[in-house]
């Protein structure tokens, strides 16, 4: 079958190289990106391109109707940091903008197939087994954010089990890449210490030096999600969001990674308002069912990503 795709809030960190791995994959007039303005980030790739708003249902709806997509890849959200900020917002864009999606491709008559709608590790909390957290365990998450990713999981479950659509999620971890700048999540800094590293040789890091947390280098990310859309529906055991994972660290771990390339690099800590939410996040993921149900098997380590992230954006610089 011929795919059609709509992709929600694209121009973000994961959506600019989502979009470019999907045209990839479908062919650049198969892939209608959309969000709330037009890419200003030269890195975006070319093809078609809609401003929409998924608060807006009617504007959802009819560009479904028009684009006549097959899949939607919904990314359209209000990250951690920026929730905390913004909690009002938040739960608006992170529910009702989900729900509309839902209910769109649930009243499409058959013509949209699969949703993607990503989870967090935020929807984990204080009370969450820390280390290698199971895939089914305590979820209290004490943000606003993961409160709504929360939500987002169990809706993303009903319409499954109630509707029959076909909806996949992924609780990805912190996601670093060095094409677009991060949109105000709780791992941003080791996506922004690459760049100061390259910069003056100095970062501080908003988080504490021994605060773990598990991440994933972009390009496995763009690549466990689409292996995640193609995987048969009869293999797919979770509907809510599979837990997944490529590696963890901590900003002194990453700060010494660097430092096997750049020996004067000088690391300072001044933990603010983020400290909170990266100490009630787990420190390390248990991913087994995303890897028994649908083969996930990351590429990149912390020692492959730094290689990767510094020789990029040391491209990126003027000499
Ligand atoms: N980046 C990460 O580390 C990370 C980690 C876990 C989960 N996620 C999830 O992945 C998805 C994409 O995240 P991201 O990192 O690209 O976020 P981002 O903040 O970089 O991008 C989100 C995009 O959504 C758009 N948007 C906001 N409100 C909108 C609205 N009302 N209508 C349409 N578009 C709207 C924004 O303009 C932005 O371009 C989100 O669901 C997020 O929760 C990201």
């Amino acid at each position: 079958m011929k795919e059609k795709i709509l992709v929600t809030g694209s121009c973000g960190q994961l959506g600019t190289e989502l979009v470019a791995g999907l045209r990839d994959l479908y062919g650049e007039s198969a892939v209608v990106a959309s969000d709330l303005f037009e890419p200003k980030n030269e890195a975006f790739p070319a093809g078609p391109f809609e401003v929409l708003n998924v608060l807006d249902k009617k504007a959802l709806t009819d560009a479904v109707v028009r684009i006549k997509p097959t899949q939607i890849y919904h990314l359209a959200a209000i990250l951690s940091a920026a929730a905390e900020k913004n909690p009002t917002l938040a739960w608006d864009v992170n529910i009702a903008g989900h729900m509309h999606v839902l209910d769109v491709a649930r009243d499409s008559g058959g013509m949209v197939k699969k949703v993607y709608a990503p989870s967090s590790i935020a929807v984990f909390g204080p009370n969450t087994p820390r280390e290698s957290t199971p895939q089914h365990t305590i979820t209290d998450p004490s943000t606003v954010y993961g409160i709504t990713k929360l939500v987002d999981e169990r809706l993303a479950d009903y319409y499954f089990k109630n509707y029959g659509l076909d909806v996949r999620s992924i609780r990805y971890p912190g996601l670093i890449s060095y094409k677009t700048p991060p949109g105000g999540g709780t791992t941003d800094y080791a996506v922004d210490i690459f760049h100061k590293v390259v910069a003056d040789r100095k970062f501080t890091s908003f988080l504490k030096p021994d605060s773990a947390l598990p991440m994933m280098y972009m390009p496995d990310a763009i690549r466990a999600t689409l292996e995640l859309m193609d995987a048969p529906a009869e293999k797919l055991n979770i509907r809510s969001a599979y837990n997944l994972t490529a590696m963890s660290f901590t900003p002194a771990e990453l700060a010494d990674e660097i430092r096997n390339q750049f020996g004067d690099f000088e690391m300072n800590y001044a933990p603010d308002f983020r400290q909170a939410i990266a100490d009630s996040w787990p420190a390390s993921i248990d991913d087994s069912a995303a890897r028994n149900d649908w083969g996930w098997n990351p590429a990149f380590g912390l020692s492959e990503m730094v290689a990767d992230m510094l020789l990029n954006i040391s491209k990126g610089q003027p000499a």
